[in-house]
């Protein structure tokens, strides 16, 4: 379905990362990833591998969650990155999109968006040219502007979601689960529209994934976590065809995780973690 990754360029880096949690807990255990510019790489694995872990040990979201990077580094356009502050991260260009649509539910979906803009000195004529790039993308916020956000749908709140990172007019969009608990059809909706914005703006994306069947149709290059660590990688198209990734991945359900109560369950431990 997707081309080659469009170039050779490496934007982000990751050499053989270690993550420890509450100074004792090891979760990521020598991990090491490429994300070449202008591709949509992604990040896959089940419950517990260390998706979202990787992803905030790129965005220094992991210090509010008492984690630490312990060894390895992380580059990004080739400097290191490990000791920005998630918002100067942002001004240069990486943001991140967190697991489970984080809205503010009392505001429009509106002024959802224009809380994304907030890092950025722009004028409110950019700020206006920006908010309607995002509805162009997602004509359905348009229609739903004045909804408190809280009121929208799933699908709408992933969005939100998604549109307010785009506020900010990043690079490189971390974009952690967005099939989470959606249906089908509008998970396609939205990896249709994270491949035009690849496409369209040349955003780079590294999206973790539970739901492997969708995301290597859209992908250019996946890796695999398993416990902390990386036990395979290659080309999304290599990895489709992979008698063991067809095997232990792609035999789930189309929706990624088999029933709503799994969603459910989920959900809980995800609290009972917090
Ligand atoms: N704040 C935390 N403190 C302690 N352990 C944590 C913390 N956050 C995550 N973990 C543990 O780290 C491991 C990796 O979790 P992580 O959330 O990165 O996995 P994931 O691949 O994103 O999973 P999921 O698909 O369920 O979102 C899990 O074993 C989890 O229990
Ligand atoms: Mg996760």
């Amino acid at each position: 379905m997707t081309d080659p990754v469009p170039s050779d360029e490496i934007i982000l880096e990751i050499n053989n990362i270690e993550v420890i949690y509450n100074h004792v807990i090891l979760v990521l255990k020598g991990v090491s990833l490429r994300v070449p510019k202008g591709g949509i790489t992604a990040l896959l694995g089940g419950n517990g591998a260390g998706k979202t872990t990787t992803l905030k040990s790129i965005s220094n979201l992991l210090r509010s969650e008492r984690g630490e990077v312990t060894k390895g580094s992380i580059q990004y356009r080739g400097e290191r990155i490990q000791d920005l502050a998630p918002s100067d991260l942002v001004k240069k260009g990486v943001i991140q999109v967190m697991e489970g649509r984080h809205c503010f539910e009392h505001l429009t979906v509106e002024e959802n968006l224009l809380t994304g803009a907030y890092t950025r000195r722009a004028s409110h004529g950019d700020i206006d040219a920006d908010l309607n790039m995002v509805y162009d993308y997602f004509p359905r916020l348009k229609e739903r502007r004045r909804s408190q956000a809280g009121y929208t749908s799933g699908g709408e709140q992933q969005m939100v979601a998604i549109g307010r990172a785009l506020m900010s007019r990043p690079e490189t969009i971390l974009l952690d689960e967005p099939s989470m608990g959606l249906a089908p059809q509008l998970v396609e909706e939205i990896f249709n529209i994270v491949k035009s914005l690849n496409e369209n703006e040349g955003a780079t994306f590294l999206l973790a994934e539970q739901n492997t069947n969708v995301a290597l149709r859209f992908a250019h290059y996946g890796y695999i976590l398993e416990s902390g660590r990386v036990v395979m990688d290659g080309p999304a198209k290599e990895l489709r065809e992979n008698p063991d990734v067809k095997e232990f991945y792609l035999g789930m359900s189309d929706e990624g995780r088999k029933s709503f109560r799994d969603v459910r369950s989920y959900r809980r431990r995800k609290r009972w973690l917090s």
